[in-house]
């Protein structure tokens, strides 16, 4: 058998691995103690290390090196609004889906009336962030399309507004974040071919017991309805315009 959780409840913590992009599932924000990570997902994993009886620390690391930090011991699970695919899923495990919120496209609202949908987008400048299935989306399945893959969400939105791209596809709750703290931005719904928009937690191969323990505290949070309910309003509080 192994031996994942009792290696936590050893050390005393867990190490949520993270990329801090995306509100509102996890995003960098002034609060008290200076700069710090919060989000839907933070309020996740700190319900799955309160099961386990340890503390949560929260790593911070780019979206493309995630799951190579599962691999490398470097983090023991990953939470980043991330979703389960056959691709993934050969180098890591995933638990049960927490959310899912869909899949949008972010224009300048200055576009609105020549974007509609990704089709609208054949031929242009499309940024997505490198490692997402967005940016595998987006290279598939639109045609002659100019693909900018950037590593940080954030810097895909200010190449957004300063016209070097026309769109960038992400998760719904997180393209509403974005356009409702910026003004000059707009949110199109954009059905992609091969798209599911669950988002599960991913934990190391073997690491079954762990992978368990955090289904356990999903059903828990499923059947309640806690990640809408309570964690998606406690980590909008701290989004802030940017
Ligand atoms: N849901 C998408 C994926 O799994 C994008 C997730 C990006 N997450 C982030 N924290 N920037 O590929």
């Amino acid at each position: 058998a192994d031996n994942s959780v009792a290696q936590i409840q050893k050390k005393g913590y867990i190490v949520m691995g993270t990329s801090p992009d995306y509100p509102p599932y996890e995003f960098i924000s002034k609060g008290k103690n200076g700069s710090q990570i919060y989000g839907a997902d933070v309020e996740l994993g700190k319900e799955i290390a309160k099961d386990l009886g340890v503390k949560l620390k929260v790593k911070a690391m780019g979206f493309d090196s995630l799951l190579v930090g599962l691999q490398t011991k470097k983090v023991d699970m990953v939470i980043a609004g991330m979703n389960e695919n056959p691709q993934r899923a050969k180098s890591v495990d995933f638990s049960k889906s927490y959310y899912s919120s869909g899949l949008s496209l972010v224009i300048n609202s200055g576009d609105a009336k020549k974007i509609h949908s990704y089709h609208d987008l054949e031929g242009k400048s499309v940024g997505a962030q490198i490692g997402t299935v967005q940016y595998d989306a987006v290279k598939k399945g639109i045609k002659n399309v100019k693909l900018k893959g950037i590593e940080n969400i954030n810097d895909l939105i200010l190449a957004l507004k300063s016209g070097k791209i026309a769109a960038i596809p992400m998760d719904t709750a997180v393209a509403q974040a974005y356009a409702s703290h910026n003004p000059g931005l707009k949110i199109i719904g954009a059905k992609m071919p091969n798209q599911s928009s669950a988002n599960n937690v991913a934990f190391a191969k073997g690491a079954t017991s762990l992978k368990n323990a955090a289904n356990h505290t999903i059903d828990k949070v499923n059947k309640q309805n806690l990640y809408v309910k309570k964690f998606v309003p406690t980590a909008a509080k701290y989004i802030t315009d940017n």
